[in-house]
């Protein structure tokens, strides 16, 4: 299949960009080096059926060109900063929001139905249901990141509707693993870079998080993809477990060979919008035979041992 993926050069698009090829498929990676790095793409680079389009998801000729001949469009691009929100209320809308309707106006001009999107579980804001499934009471937003996602799905639905598309839809909880750039992994290791001994950890360290390792986010994707065949397709990635902030840190500081002390700013969340409890439902993706392969714990210290191996990453 020929597939197109817009913000393939950042940590999951290049991620799934590799699989891609080494499954057989075409790829052209669609990115405008926001967050992207090229040194994610130097192993698609090599192989004669990758393209890379450097460009702006919100220039819809463009994008449509480069989608051309395409079956199947990733959409990953975004702005994927859950907590900066408030700083700049417009960004979320401008990039998650509003590059998804361009995405969508831009298959639709090049012909191409079926997308898969990476939504978040934050569209769940402070869920009421824990495990929490698809079908939870429809949830009230804590963030600009998850409200600007919650409204991307809702574009999406509405194509699939009305232009005959097919959407799958993706709520995943935090990713890590190789490349990856952003989050609690990358900035508490950034931290004990600079201060072996003391480790300051926002909120009370008691928050309960999910994380799923990213080869097991995209074996989930293309398990979905080849399964799931309604017109609207809505999957919680995760694992089945959650462990608090504090557990992390204690294995990320153990992966480092560091016994710092720990120093809490206190409250329930770490900032406004953390979500004190993240634990999602993955019964629906497992009924399609789909298993993670690595714990949380597993997941931690292999993004860990990344990081170590490529320090560049912190440049
Ligand atoms: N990483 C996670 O834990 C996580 C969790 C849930 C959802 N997601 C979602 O998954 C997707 C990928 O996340 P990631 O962690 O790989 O982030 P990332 O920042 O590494 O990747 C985003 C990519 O999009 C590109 N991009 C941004 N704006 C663009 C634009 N206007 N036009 C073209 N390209 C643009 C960036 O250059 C980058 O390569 C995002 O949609 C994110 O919201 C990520």
């Amino acid at each position: 299949m020929k597939f197109l993926i817009t913000g393939g050069a950042g940590f999951i698009g290049s991620n799934m960009a590799d699989r891609l090829l080494r499954d057989g498929h075409s790829v052209t990676v669609y990115d405008k080096f926001v967050t992207g790095r090229r040194e994610f793409l130097a192993e698609a680079a090599k192989n004669p059926s990758f393209k890379l389009v450097e460009g702006d998801c919100a220039d819809e000729e463009a994008l449509s060109a480069a989608m051309e001949g395409a079956d199947f469009v990733f959409h990953f691009a975004a702005n994927a900063d859950v907590r900066r929100g408030l700083e700049h209320p417009y960004k979320d809308l401008e990039q998650n929001t509003n590059n998804t309707y361009h995405v969508l106006e831009a298959m639709r001009r090049a012909g191409v139905k079926r997308i898969g999107f990476s939504s978040t579980g934050s569209v769940y804001g402070e869920a009421s249901v824990i495990p929490t499934p698809e079908d939870a009471p429809f949830p009230v937003q804590t963030s600009l990141y998850g409200a600007s996602k919650l409204a991307g799905e809702g574009l999406i639905a509405a194509y699939a509707e009305g232009y005959d598309f097919q959407g799958y839809i993706f709520r995943f909880v935090s990713i890590l693993g190789e490349r990856y750039p952003h989050g609690h992994v990358y900035d508490f290791y950034r931290a004990l870079k600079k201060d072996p001994d003391r480790l300051f950890i926002l909120g009370d360290g008691h928050q309960k998080k999910s994380y799923l390792y990213v080869g097991d986010c995209i074996n989930a994707i293309l398990t979905v993809i080849e399964k799931a065949r309604e017109k609207v397709n809505i999957y919680n990635l995760g694992t089945d477990e959650y462990c608090e902030v504090t557990d992390s840190a204690g294995w990320i500081a153990s992966e480092l060979g560091l016994s710092p002390e720990f120093s809490y700013g206190g409250g329930e969340r770490g900032w406004v919008g953390d979500n004190p409890f993240i634990y999602l439902d993955t019964s629906k993706v497992r009924a399609l035979g789909w298993r993670p392969e690595l714990s949380i714990e597993e997941a931690v210290r292999a993004t860990v041992r990344y990081l170590k191996a490529n320090e560049w990453m912190f440049d």
